[in-house]
């Protein structure tokens, strides 16, 4: 069952109307409980404290009653500061695409099965952000909304649970640390039939990284009711018109980001020293390959063949200050898979040496094949 083809790409807005969030359900239920400390005034989610414990920041015990709180930023359109005129910033990038659905089908030649696709910001009040890029109030999310035949989508939400479970292997995440979790009926999001959240094992428990849901047609259904457009499409085969159901694949890019960077990071001892290294896989590392000249002499040799691979569009850099341990070490700490060094003999051998980051060996190869090499590593 594909589900890698067939999709487009959308930038839709960030502030949406009142209507568009009481249609998606977020005015009524995109909520999280919460108490306050009547002492010191402190907030919490209830389900991040005992409330038979007293407050963690000031050692009382005088809890609020326990309250939804909305997490939507609100804000007024224009100079009218009637309730016509409320609007949010998007909690999610998904609303985004279902309210642009029909414009989507009738600009583009998609034919369902497909996908609509976008990348953004999204805000949510969150009443204790915390970890670092893990919980933010402005994080970017990267959500695909695939619109199926009803009767398609719980195989189709297998079929993306799979895709999503190999994405994390082929950027070189530890498949250990990932695993899929799925939600008890009581935990399912208002507009959720079924959903999966791939979790990831953090310093701090297993925490979701990324929620695979089967939102049916849920969101559709409520923008078509409340905006009087309808949503329906025309099936050619059966002659009737029907509402496509969803499968959703959300994940925070930061929240990614971080999982990267737990996922990588490495320390080990090299010549008696503590060496820090991300273990980034190559498809993914900021910098693909440092080109390193030995002394002042080989400056211009190493910089003519590091400028060919910068001329190619590769992300590489060239180093020529310091030791050469110290440019190994710089190197490693951004997670650059590997390092050329031109030295003395290179002039005569037409070779440079290749330093490896993670096992530190080192290789002499020819400077002809140093663009087969990269192919080959980044391939991987
Ligand atoms: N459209 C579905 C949706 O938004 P979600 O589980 O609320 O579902 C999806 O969010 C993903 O967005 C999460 O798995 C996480 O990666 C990311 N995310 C959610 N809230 C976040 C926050 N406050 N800070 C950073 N990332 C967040």
């Amino acid at each position: 069952m594909g589900t890698q083809e067939n999709i487009v790409f959308l930038e839709g807005a960030l502030l949406g109307s009142h209507d568009v969030w009481k249609a998606s359900g977020h005015v009524d239920n995109f909520n999280d409980p919460m108490v306050d400390c009547l002492k010191c005034k402190h907030r919490y989610r209830t389900d991040e404290i005992d409330l038979e414990k007293s407050c963690p920041h000031c050692g009382n015990k005088d809890w609020t009653q326990p309250r939804q709180f909305n997490m939507m930023f609100q804000t007024q359109l224009g100079a009218s500061s009637d309730n016509s005129s409320v609007a949010y910033l998007r909690p999610e990038t998904a609303q985004a695409i279902f309210v642009n659905f029909k414009n989507v089908i009738s600009t583009t030649r998609v034919k369902m099965p497909f996908g609509i696709a976008q990348i953004g910001k999204a805000f949510r009040n969150e009443i204790t952000p915390k970890q670092f890029l893990f919980r933010m109030r402005e994080f970017e999310q990267m959500e695909i909304e695939w619109f199926c035949k009803a009767d398609d989508a719980l195989a189709y939400f297998e079929a993306w649970c799979q895709a999503r479970k190999e994405f994390y292997q082929s950027i070189g995440i530890n498949t250990d640390k990932i695993r899929l979790r799925q939600h008890a009926t009581d935990e399912l999001a208002h507009y959720s039939t079924a959903c999966v959240d791939v979790e990831y094992q953090f310093p701090f428990g297993w925490k979701e990284l990324e929620g695979i849901a089967h939102r049916g047609n849920f969101d559709l259904t409520q923008h078509s009711k409340h905006s009087g457009k309808d949503l329906a499409i025309y099936d050619e085969e059966t002659k009737q018109s029907y509402i496509p159901t969803v499968v959703e694949c959300s994940v925070g890019v930061d929240r990614l980001f971080l999982t990267l960077l737990f996922d990588a990071y490495y320390e080990d001892v090299v010549d008696n020293e503590t060496r820090i290294v991300l273990r980034l896989s190559p498809t993914i590392a900021p910098i693909k390959a440092a080109f390193l000249p030995l002394t002042k002499k080989q400056i211009e040799p190493m910089h003519k063949i590091y400028s060919s691979f910068k001329k190619q569009g590769l992300s590489v850099q060239f180093d020529e200050s310091g030791s050469i341990g110290k440019r190994y070490r710089r190197q490693d700490e951004i997670g650059t898979p590997v390092c050329f060094t031109y030295d003395f003999d290179s002039e005569t051998d037409n070779c440079v040496t290749v330093r490896n980051r993670d096992t530190t060996t080192q290789e002499r190869i020819s400077i002809d094949s140093l663009d087969a090499y990269l192919q080959n590593l980044l391939s991987k």
